[in-house]
């Protein structure tokens, strides 16, 4: 990979979304999202896709300036209306965080598919990256968690109405709010957000790029109503498996605790919630204008100092 000194969160960092340095105040964030659809309504799919591609630019603590479409559809089989109602969620989330659309590209596809490249920018010392927990930080995730299981449930008989309404309104939010109320109490020591890899997962990228190890209550850990239900009827998605099978080897789990929250842990997220790594003494005004602005802030652990001995970066306790 060429060197580039602008470069300030590059490839090989598996952070949210890459740092590119335009002047000494400045940087330039950059990230590309796109997936197939994800609920059965189209505005409501453009809506998550949306959210989910904005929400690695707000995980590095940006403002998102411009979007490019990014579409894939099948012309024939698929009515134009469709399509249209997808771009207008999309649109309709790119003005709400204030950003501007500016084109993109569109090409026949067996398969939907919808996303965007997102742009943002943010002051050279306001990016908050994964890296930067510290022991004794508390961490606070900001919205619930098993979208990924009712995505999964979506062609099947088990799915509740409240339980779809619930994840579809989690997975449409921007995660703006959460960013921009977090950023300005300069509170984080660390951001990230929870996507495919699930809770365990992006934490674990997030101790490891800090050298920390952290301990998560998995009893706290908050849960959209239903989705206990749909684990129970067998609903486990594949995404959900291969991330248990493979981010189990950097966490202990304690003897006897609910298996269902704990796959819940390892489940893959579609535009899942911030992950707010937060020292101790800045958690009593966090969560009093969390709780003000009316946004959601679970505590649902702490950073340790690091267990070199085991490998081991979470205990689920
Ligand atoms: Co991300
Ligand atoms: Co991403």
């Amino acid at each position: 990979m060429p060197e580039n000194d602008n470069v300030l969160v590059g490839f090989g960092y598996k952070d949210d979304a890459g740092v590119y340095k335009i002047n000494d105040d400045t940087c330039l964030i950059q990230t590309v999202d796109f997936f197939t659809p994800v609920v059965d309504d189209p505005y409501s799919f453009g809506q998550i896709a949306a959210a989910n591609a904005l929400s690695d630019v707000y995980a590095m603590g940006g403002r998102p300036l411009t979007a490019l479409n990014i579409a894939c559809f099948p012309i024939n089989d698929v009515e134009k209306e469709v399509f249209n109602l997808i771009l207008l969620g999309g649109l309709d989330k790119i003005k709400e965080a204030g950003a501007a659309l500016l084109g993109g590209h569109s090409i026949d596809d067996k398969e939907i598919k919808y996303g965007l490249s997102v742009t943002g920018i943010c002051g050279i010392d306001e990016i908050y990256s994964n890296q930067g927990a510290e022991r004794g930080d508390v961490l606070y995730l900001a919205k619930s968690l098993g979208t990924g299981f009712v995505v999964s449930a979506i062609c099947t008989d088990f799915l509740n109405e409240n339980t779809l309404d619930e994840a579809t309104q989690s997975m449409s939010k921007l995660n703006k709010y959460a960013s921009e109320l977090a950023v300005s109490l300069k509170a984080p020591n660390a951001i990230t957000d929870v996507t495919g890899f699930g809770l365990i997962g992006h934490l674990s990228e997030m101790m490891i790029a800090s050298g920390t190890c952290c301990e998560i209550y998995l009893q706290s850990l908050p849960v959209i109503s239903g989705v206990s239900e749909l684990i129970k009827k067998g609903i486990n998605p594949a995404g959900t498996k291969r991330n248990r099978k493979y981010f189990t080897k950097y966490a202990s789990v304690k003897d006897g605790l609910d298996e269902n929250l704990l796959w819940i842990a390892f489940g893959a997220e579609t535009s899942g919630g911030l992950i707010f790594s937060v020292p101790e003494d800045k958690t009593p005004e966090t969560e009093k204008m969390f709780k003000i602005k009316g946004e959601p802030l679970y505590k649902i652990g702490r950073v340790l100092d690091k267990n070199v001995k085991d490998g081991i970066y979470i205990s689920i306790i």
